[in-house]
C-alpha cells in the first residue's frame, strides 16, 4: 500500500500531493582542503547553539562570523549567548553582530516557550572576553562578503530579518553570497501556526524578500529537519565525552527533550537548525529536490506559508521555475554521528 497520500493506483487512489523527484544539490560544499567561508544568521536558541558547535568543529567549514536575530528569544539574549557559546566552544575570535530585534513589520513572535526566556534552556555559560562588533550584524555581513576573495555561503538559521535587510541596503553583494542555506519553511504543515514554520512566521515580508532574490537557496524545511532527531540516548553519548561543549550539548538536548515530551510527547528533539549547516559540509546528508518557493505574506490564515510547487505541468502552466532546493530527506541515524562526532572535536 502506498504511502497516505502519494497515491497508489492498484489500491484506487491517487495521489493527494505532488512529490518533486531528488535533484543535483546547487549549494556548494566545503572540503578539507578548501573550507567553505561561512555566515551564520541565528536567533540561539537550542537547535542554533548546536548548530554553531557544529560549524566550529567541521574542518570544511571556516566560520567567519555568527550575526544574531529577535526570534526563540530576545536579540540581546541571542547575542550574548553566541559570544559565550563560541568561547566555550574555543573560538571567541570569531565575531558576533548584533541584528534586527524583530521583524521588518507586524508584531513580534518569540519561542521561548521551547527554548526558555535565555533562549539557551538552563545552560549557563560562562561570559565572554569580547564584545559583540560595534556597527551590527548587517554591517559586519557586509564587510566580509565585500572582503572574502571567494563568494561566502550564509546559513539563515532564524528569522530573516538581517539577511532581507542586507539584500535592501547592499544590493550590490547579492552576487557575494555563494548560497543561503535556509532552515524555515515547509512543504507540508508548519509548527507554529498550522501553515507556517517559525522562522518564515516571524517575519514573512523578509521571507518573501529573500525568496525573489537572485540569492541561490537551500531550504532546510521541517519535512528534513522532523527526520534530524536526537534523543535521551543522544544526549548520554555526548555527556559521556566528558568535555565541556560536549556536557552544554547534552544539556541542550536534554532541555530540548523536556520541552518535546511536554508538549507533544515526543521522545526526541528535532535539531533543525544544525540540518541547513551540516548540507554544507557534507556532500550527501541531505536529498534535495527542486520547487518553486513562495511565502505567503497575506493576513489570513496561510500567512508564512512557504508555497512550494513541484509539478512539473503546473511550474510550466504558470511560467514558474524552481527557484530553492528543498530538504527531502537524510537518515536519522547518520545525523546523530555527525553531531556526536562534532562535539567529540570541541573543547
Ligand atoms: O521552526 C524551527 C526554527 O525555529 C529553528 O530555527 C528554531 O531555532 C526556531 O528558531
Ligand atoms: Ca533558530
Amino acid at each position: 500500500m502506498g504511502r497516505a497520500g502519494f497515491g497508489d493506483w492498484e489500491h484506487g487512489t491517487l495521489p493527494a500531493f505532488h512529490a518533486a523527484p531528488p535533484v543535483p544539490r546547487t549549494a556548494p560544499v566545503g572540503t578539507r582542503e578548501h573550507p567553505l567561508p561561512l555566515i551564520i544568521d541565528s536567533d540561539p536558541g537550542l537547535d542554533d547553539a548546536l548548530a554553531i558547535g557544529l560549524a566550529v568543529a567541521r574542518p570544511e567549514l571556516d566560520l567567519l562570523a555568527v550575526t544574531t536575530v529577535g526570534g526563540n528569544a530576545d536579540v540581546q539574549h541571542c547575542t550574548d549567548n553566541a559570544l559565550r557559546l563560541l568561547h566555550a566552544y574555543g573560538r571567541s575570535d570569531i565575531p558576533v553582530g548584533e541584528g534586527a530585534p524583530g521583524p521588518l513589520t507586524g508584531e513580534v513572535v518569540r519561542a521561548t516557550a521551547i527554548h526558555g526566556e535565555s533562549g539557551i534552556g538552563r545552560t549557563r555559560l560562562p561570559p565572554s572576553p569580547v564584545a559583540a562588533y560595534p556597527d551590527g550584524a548587517v554591517a559586519l555581513m557586509a564587510q566580509i562578503l565585500r572582503e572574502s576573495p571567494v563568494p561566502v555561503a550564509i546559513a539563515p538559521v532564524g528569522p530573516l530579518t538581517n539577511i532581507a535587510l542586507l539584500l535592501r541596503v547592499h544590493p550590490e553583494l547579492a552576487s557575494r553570497i555563494a548560497h543561503l542555506s535556509i532552515m524555515g519553511g515547509s512543504i507540508g504543515e508548519g509548527n507554529t501556526t498550522v501553515s507556517a514554520e517559525f522562522n518564515i512566521y516571524a517575519d514573512p515580508e523578509a521571507a518573501d524578500i529573500v525568496f525573489r532574490s537572485s540569492v541561490p537557496i537551500t531550504m532546510m524545511g521541517l519535512d528534513v529537519t522532523h527526520q534530524a532527531l536526537l534523543d535521551g540516548n543522544a544526549a548520554r553519548r555526548l555527556r559521556k565525552l566528558g568535555t565541556g561543549s560536549g556536557s552544554i550539548a547534552a544539556e541542550l538536548v536534554e532541555f530540548a527533550l523536556d520541552r518535546e515530551r511536554a508538549w507533544y510527547d515526543a521522545p526526541a528533539a528535532a535539531i533543525h537548525d544544525a540540518v541547513a549547516v551540516a548540507h554544507l559540509a557534507i556532500p550527501d546528508l541531505v536529498s534535495v529536490a527542486g520547487y518553486h518557493v513562495e511565502v505567503d505574506i497575506t493576513h489570513g490564515p496561510a500567512r508564512g506559508r512557504t508555497v512550494c510547487e513541484g509539478h512539473p505541468r503546473r511550474l510550466s502552466r504558470s511560467g514558474r521555475r524552481p527557484n530553492a532546493d528543498v530538504g527531502i530527506h537524510l537518515d536519522r541515524g547518520r545525523f546523530e554521528e555527525v553531531m556526536v562526532d562534532a562535539f567529540a572535536r570541541l573543547p
